[in-house]
Formats: C-alpha cells, sequence, structure tokens
C-alpha cells in the first residue's frame, strides 16, 4: 500500500492549519518577545502598537482571565512573561490586527524597559549557582566505588554536545475559532491535543469540554511540538476569547527559530573502567542539562538520558547521575530521542576513549560488552528477547565488517592529507513513555451502513505514517479493503485525555486502542452472522478481502451485505477502544522497575573520507541492520530509518547551534543553522530489516521505528575521529559535538595554522 497522504502531498491538496479557507472576518496574531535573556520589566509600554491602524488589541498577562500559566510537568512556565523575563523571545506581549503584517507592524511599536541580570547559558554554572530544576537523580547498579580498583585501566573525560533544532517545515501555529457558549475550538499543529485543551482551559477559565482542539496533520514536529505547540494554541484562543473573532497566529522561521525550545545541550563528564581484554568493569557518567528558563519536559528528557546512559552494553558497576540545569534560553524540550541520544554519545566517547588507550579497536570493546539476554539494564530492567548481537553480527557480516577495517588501514597507508575512518554505531533504545500513566489510548470506529470506516484515535499524523499504518491495520483488522477506511483529523470531542503522539509509540498505543474497537464491532457482526448463516460457532467466522467466511469457506456474504443487513437488525456499528501497555512501571524512589514494554535494537557502519588539510569530510556510506519486528508498511519505516538518520547525522556533524553570552541566538536563520540536504547524506546507504524479530505487543508483530534510527547518527562522529586519529595519533581530541568541518580543522592542527601574507589592494 502507498502511502496513504503521498498524492495530497504532492499535489498541494494537504491542508495545514492555515490552508483551510479562512472565517471572512478573522485576525491576525503577532507575539512581542522579550529583547533581554534575563530581567526585570520596569515598563511595558503598548499604547503606540494600540494605535496603529488596523491592531485590534494588544493583550498582556493582565489580559489573562484565568491563570498564566502553561507549565505541564512542573508549572514554572507563564503564558506571556509577568514582571520578570528568562530568555530573549520569551513572549511578553500579543498584538492582534486585521493582517499579520500590521499585527507586526504593531508589536514592533511596543516599548519595553528592562532591568537586566545576570545571564546563564552554561548548564554547569547554572548547577554551580543552584539553578537546578526538579531533583538531581542518579541510577546505580553494582558498586563502581569499589570496582575502580579493580580495573586495569581507568579514563576520564568530558563530554560537550550541542543542542538541535526541529527545523519542521510548517513552523508553530494555530488558529482559534469562538463559537456559541463561550466554546472556543482551536486547530492546532501539535503533537498533544490534549495538552493544547487542559491548557487553554487553565489560562480562560474554563472546563475542558468547553474548549475543543482540532489536528488534521503535523508538517513536522519532531519532538518540537509535544509541548511547544501549546503556547501559540493558547494565545490564539487568548485572542479569540477577547475580541470575539476567529484569530491566527503563524510564526515566521526566524521567530520560531528564536522564541522556541530545541533539543537538550548536554555537558557531561564520564569515567570507565576497562580490563586489558576490553570488557568494561565500570562506568559513571555525571549530565548537567541545559534546560533553558522553564521545565518544560526537561525532567523527563534527563530520565530517558539516564535510562540510555549504557546503550547497547552490559556494565556490573554504573553510577550514573543527571541534573537539569536552569539557564537563560529558551526552554528547550523534546527531539527524537528524548536525551536518549546525548546519553549514549558519551558511553561512546568512553569506549573510544578507552579504546586508544589500550590500543584496540573501538568496536572489540563494543563487541564484547553487547547486551545479552538475561542481563541487567541500570535501571532493574532484564533484556528479554535482546537483538544487540545479532543485529551487530548481522551488520560485521553483510557488509564485511573485517574487510572494511583492512581496506581502510591501506587506504590511510597510502595518503597523506585524505584519511578515511569508520565506526560501528549500535543502538539500544526502549519502548513506552517513561511515565508509566502515559502508556493509554483511546480510538473511536464508527461503520456507516455502506461498509465504509470511520476511525478517529488519539494519535497525530506527523509525517511520520501513522495514517497509513491505522489504515492498514483497519482494513486487515476488518477483512476489507484500505479504501474502505477513512482516518480522520485528531479531536478532543472525539477522543479524550489522549497522550501526545510521542516516543515511537503512537501505533503502538492507538493501533491497538483502534483494534479493541474493532474487535467489539466484528465481535457483534459475527455473532450476528452466525445467526443469519445458521453457522453454530461465530468465532469460526472471518472476513477476507471483504468475503464472510465460515471456517475458512465461502458463506455467500460480503461485508457490504453483513453490515447493511445488521444495521437492519439493529447490530450497533460504533466501538469505542481503550488499550494500556501491560506490565510497565517505574519506583522513582528506587530508580528500578520495568519501564519500558520493548526494546529496539540495531546497528549502524558509518565510512567517511577527511580531507585533512581543510577538514571537509564526506560520508560515503551507512549501512544499518535495523530491528522493527513485522513492518506494517515496509516504506514507510524505510522513510523513519532513513528520515531518524538524517537528523542524527546533521545534529552530529553541521547543525551548529551557537548563542552568545547574552543568550542571543547567533545561528538564528537557516542561512547560518545548517540542515543536512540530499547531497550530504552518503551516497551509499543500505539498510536491512532484521527477519523474526515479531512483537506480540505491537500490532501484527510491529514494533516502534520513529526515534531509534537517529541514533544511529552518532556513528559519524566516531567515524570522523578515526579519520583524524589516522592523521595525528598522538593529537588531544575532544568529544565536542557537533564535529563541524571547523571544529576537525581546529582539532586537528591545535597549533593553529600559520596564515601566509596576503598582499591587500591588488584583488581588493
Ligand atoms: N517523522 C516525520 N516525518 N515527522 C516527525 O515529526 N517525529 C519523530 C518520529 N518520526 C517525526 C517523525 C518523533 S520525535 C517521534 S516520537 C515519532 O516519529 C512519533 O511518531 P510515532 O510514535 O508514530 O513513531
Ligand atoms: N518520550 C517522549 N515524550 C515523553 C516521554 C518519553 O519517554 N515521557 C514523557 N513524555
Ligand atoms: Mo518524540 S521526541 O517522543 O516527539
Amino acid at each position: 500500500m502507498k502511502r496513504i497522504d503521498a498524492a495530497l502531498h504532492t499535489t498541494g491538496e494537504a491542508q495545514f492549519v492555515d490552508d483551510v479557507p479562512p472565517p471572512a472576518d478573522m485576525l491576525h496574531a503577532a507575539v512581542f518577545g522579550s529583547p533581554v535573556a534575563h530581567g526585570t520589566i520596569l515598563m511595558l509600554d503598548t499604547s503606540a502598537a494600540r494605535a496603529t491602524d488596523g491592531v485590534v488589541a494588544v493583550l498582556t498577562a493582565a489580559d489573562i482571565p484565568g491563570e498564566n500559566q502553561i507549565g505541564s510537568i512542573i508549572q514554572d512556565e507563564p503564558l506571556l512573561a509577568d514582571g520578570a523575563v528568562h530568555y530573549i523571545g520569551q513572549p511578553v506581549a500579543v498584538v492582534v490586527a486585521e493582517s499579520s503584517e500590521i499585527a507586526r507592524k504593531g508589536a514592533h511599536r511596543i516599548k519595553i524597559d528592562i532591568e537586566k541580570r545576570p545571564v546563564i547559558t552554561d548548564p554547569r554554572e547554572a548547577f554551580a549557582q543552584g539553578e537546578i530544576i526538579g531533583t538531581p537523580r542518579t541510577f546505580v547498579l553494582g558498586d563502581v566505588e569499589a570496582a575502580w580498583a579493580k580495573c586495569d585501566l581507568v579514563l576520564e573525560g568530558r563530554c560537550d554536545i550541542g543542542g538541535q533544532e526541529h527545523v519542521y517545515l510548517e513552523t508553530q501555529r494555530a488558529r482559534a475559532v469562538p463559537l456559541e457558549g463561550g466554546v472556543v475550538r482551536v486547530y492546532a499543529s501539535t503533537q498533544s491535543p490534549y495538552a493544547g485543551q487542559k491548557a487553554i482551559a487553565n489560562v480562560l477559565g474554563l472546563a475542558n469540554h468547553n474548549v475543543e482542539v482540532d489536528v488534521k496533520r503535523l508538517g513536522g514536529g519532531f519532538g518540537g511540538k509535544e509541548d511547544q505547540a501549546t503556547a501559540w494554541s493558547c494565545l490564539v484562543a487568548l485572542a479569540a476569547w477577547h475580541t470575539g473573532k476567529p484569530v491566527e497566529l503563524v510564526l515566521r522561521r526566524d521567530e520560531d527559530l528564536r522564541m522556541t525550545g530545541k533539543r537538550h545541550p548536554y555537558s557531561s563528564d564520564f569515567k570507565i573502567g576497562v580490563m586489558r581484554d576490553g570488557m568494561i568493569r565500570a562506568y559513571e557518567a555525571k549530565h548537567y542539562q541545559n534546560a533553558g528558563a522553564a521545565a518544560d519536559l526537561s525532567t523527563a528528557v534527563m530520565e530517558r538520558t539516564l535510562f540510555h546512559s549504557t546503550n547497547s552494553y552490559f556494565i556490573p558497576h554504573v553510577k550514573a547521575f543527571a541534573a537539569s540545569c536552569r539557564t537563560n534560553l529558551p526552554p528547550n524540550t523534546a527531539f527524537r530521542g528524548f536525551g536518549g541520544p546525548q546519553g549514549m554519545f558519551v558511553i561512546e566517547s568512553a569506549i573510544a576513549k578507552a579504546a586508544e588507550a589500550l590500543g584496540m579497536p573501538r568496536e572489540a570493546i563494543q563487541r564484547k560488552n553487547l547486551l545479552e539476554d538475561g542481563d541487567l539494564f541500570p535501571y532493574g530492567q532484564r533484556v528479554e528477547r535482546g537483538e544487540a548481537t545479532r543485529t551487530w553480527d548481522e551488520a560485521a557480516a553483510a557488509y564485511d565488517l573485517p574487510g572494511l577495517r583492512q581496506r581502510i588501514d591501506a587506504f590511510n597507508a597510502a595518503h597523506f592529507e585524505t584519511k578515511k575512518g569508520f565506526a560501528v554505531m549500535p543502538i539500544c533504545f526502549g519502548i513506552s513513555f517513561t511515565t508509566t500513566f502515559m502508556n493509554q489510548a483511546s480510538a473511536l470506529v464508527h461503520v456507516y451502513t455502506d461498509g465504509s470506516v470511520s476511525v478517529t484515535t488519539g494519535g497525530i499524523e506527523m509525517g511520520q505514517g501513522l495514517t497509513t499504518n491505522l489504515t492498514s491495520i483497519a482494513a486487515q483488522a476488518f477483512g476489507i479493503r484500505p479504501e474502505r477506511i477513512k482516518v480522520e483529523s485528531t479531536n478532543t470531542t472525539r477522543v479524550a485525555n489522549m497522550s501526545p503522539s510521542a516516543a515511537s509509540a503512537t501505533t503502538l498505543l492507538n493501533g491497538n486502542a483502534m483494534m479493541i474497537a474493532i474487535e467489539q464491532i466484528m465481535d457483534r457482526l459475527k455473532t450476528f452472522a452466525a445467526g443469519e448463516i445458521h453457522v453454530p460457532d461465530p468465532a469460526k467466522i472471518t472476513l477476507d478481502d471483504e468475503a464472510v467466511l465460515y471456517d475458512g469457506s465461502e458463506t455467500g456474504w460480503t461485508w457490504a451485505r453483513l453490515v447493511q443487513t445488521a444495521y437492519l437488525n439493529r447490530i450497533g456499528l460504533s466501538a469505542h477502544g481503550f488499550f494500556a501497555t501491560p506490565d510497565i512501571y517505574f519506583d522513582k524512589k528506587k530508580e528500578t522497575g520495568r519501564p519500558f514494554a520493548y526494546h529496539i535494537y540495531g546497528t549502524a557502519i558509518t565510512e567517511v573520507t577527511l580531507d585533512c588539510l581543510r577538514g571537509v569530510y564526506d560520508i560515503e556510506s551507512v549501512k544499518i541492520v535495523h530491528d522493527l519486528g513485522r513492518s506494517i508498511n515496509k516504506l514507510v519505516d524505510l522513510g523513519q530509518v532513513e528520515g531518524g538518520l538524517a537528523q542524527g547525522l546533521g545534529w552530529m556533524t553541521v547543525e551548529d547551534l551557537q548563542y552568545n553570552d547574552e543568550g542571543r541566538l547567533l545561528s538564528g536563520a537557516l542561512a547560518t543553522y545548517k540542515v543536512p540536504d540530499a547531497y550530504f547524506m552518503p551516497d551509499d546507504l543500505q539498510v536491512r530489516f532484521l527477519e523474526d524479530a515479531e512483537e506480540p505487543l505491537g500490532p501484527y508483530g510491529s514494533k516502534a521505528v520513529g526515534e531509534p534510527p537517529l541514533m544511529y547518527g552518532i556513528g559519524v562522529f566516531f567515524a570522523l575521529r578515526h579519520a583524524m586519529r589516522a592523521f595525528r595519533g598522538a593529537v588531544d581530541l575532544a568529544f565536542t559535538a557537533p564535529l563541524t568541518p571547523e571544529r576537525v580543522l581546529m582539532g586537528l592542527h591545535p597549533e593553529g595554522v600559520e596564515a601566509p601574507p596576503v598582499a591587500f589592494g591588488a584583488e581588493g
């Protein structure tokens, strides 16, 4: 089956929030953000904005009828700044006008006087000053303190990991429409309609049922719309509440870059204890997370860093500490991998350092320490049906890992300024929201009398192919053609209390909820059909390609006839399904439990060529063996693997998020913030899906796929480091990501390159 929305996207027919024809009287909003990263507001003068022709309203914190609060996990984030500002771009006022141009013109006329306070952008500095969000956490396995003395070699190091901008094609936006009786309907681009509904209700002082949030699809979310879509929905709802008119807000790219949070930068310390044979005996990590100015999802992201702090390795003695540190940057947030990638980068760095010290290939240490069934994660869960060694060995064999090392060694011996490098990157990623209660979902299924089907779930289509997956699953569960199935917009009046579409678990949760609803309808239909067809056992009735079968044989009945007859006999043709992931729990006091339903494994081999005089490089190949159970749609899954990899490669190499000491974003445009393009991707990209890896919990044996492939991208950092080492074995190389060509060059030539004398004038 093709992707359901492929034609709509290629023709441009697919509708996003602002593509739906606007009501005639719709107004437009623009946000006035703080020009200063930290300070006290002494004066805010909106009179010139109000006096601007075409401006209808200027709203500030004082105009919020309910609570000025949108924090989800911790209530520490005002919708509009009240008295103080904590980051550049923090919304202070919203201007509502007849056009977005006028609204922005009005916003420019707002005057603000801020008494500046010290700005912190560095997480270690924030930690030292006690600027900590929530409580720091520590995961422990065994006894590291006792283990160090028994190790042959103990190494320490530091990692500095950059953040990452989501660069969803569709910037943040929302449209609010006031309805009768004080009800407001918001069309939003959010991964979390229920979070939006709750926040709007809270801000406006309404009951949840008076707020309706509707989401058709997202032009990408990548985690950036899990929590951070909420503010814009609240602002348009507030504006509609005051003006009584529909209001739309669409952030420009530069506003979106400046005002929204990103992947968390981390600064981490590691200590690793190894034996001469490459066994890892002990590992300690301390993670300082740069949370930005408010909690947002930071504490949950930090928790996942701890869960993934040993990646796919078994280490008997582990101590992993993490603290979420408050800085004067936009609140950082979910981004594909949700803290996992940062934790994995640090252990991979520690292994690289150990390999260099032991004079062993990095991959020898990695392979030796891979997780096996029965091994303990440092959070008390045991490995069940692990695929770490299987994906590794299959990748090594299929892509000739031994030959690759020989080929690269030979190349490097024969070349001076060009060096090649490679790295193996195994991944292990836990599937489930780490916050256990979030692992629940609902679905509403209607069968119409013509046999067509309407499905609503709490899941959001954000480009990951959810609609295609749900359509396939529903068609298979009913035994009818996919054309019969229509997946509706996600709407809080049809499905209540949904968790965000996140944690790669959307198909798992919502697909199962939908199947449970379908099962109820099918049970009714089968019982009814048994009577009509005069057969004894309803359980032996099945549907295949719209034909009603009994014990596998034709009955002469079709789906269409069955549905029509059932309707006339007053059989209910709608159902609501509810699913909660079984057997997961976590005890935060003991920091142990079984937080994940299962884990995703895989292995990638990355090869690079590096120009050691210029710092520029090519990613020659990435070859992957990935575990996704039994695929629902192989092309959708391949798209997720390739897209995730692209984002991981970008994060590790060219996506360089820079703030200055005043907290101002320097890479504030797509001219200065580089994202990988088609040319950047490896020419040779191969993906094999692991066979015989069905997951009983997933719809039709499928496994989650959304986030894990991003972490294959980490391999490129170590492949580049390998090439750098081939050029200069002894130089001190930092574990600082992204490894931009500039950083490669400065790393390889720390003494500096003396510039030749330049004669000015001749060429200008
Ligand atoms: N793929 C596309 N095209 N667009 C997206 O926004 N988000 C990613 C991933 N793949 C995303 C994507 C993230 S962060 C997650 S958590 C999952 O998709 C969410 O969808 P899933 O649960 O269906 O995998
Ligand atoms: N992943 C993504 N989003 C989340 C999670 C998670 O594990 N926990 C809470 N929100
Ligand atoms: Mo994904 S970071 O869980 O939205």
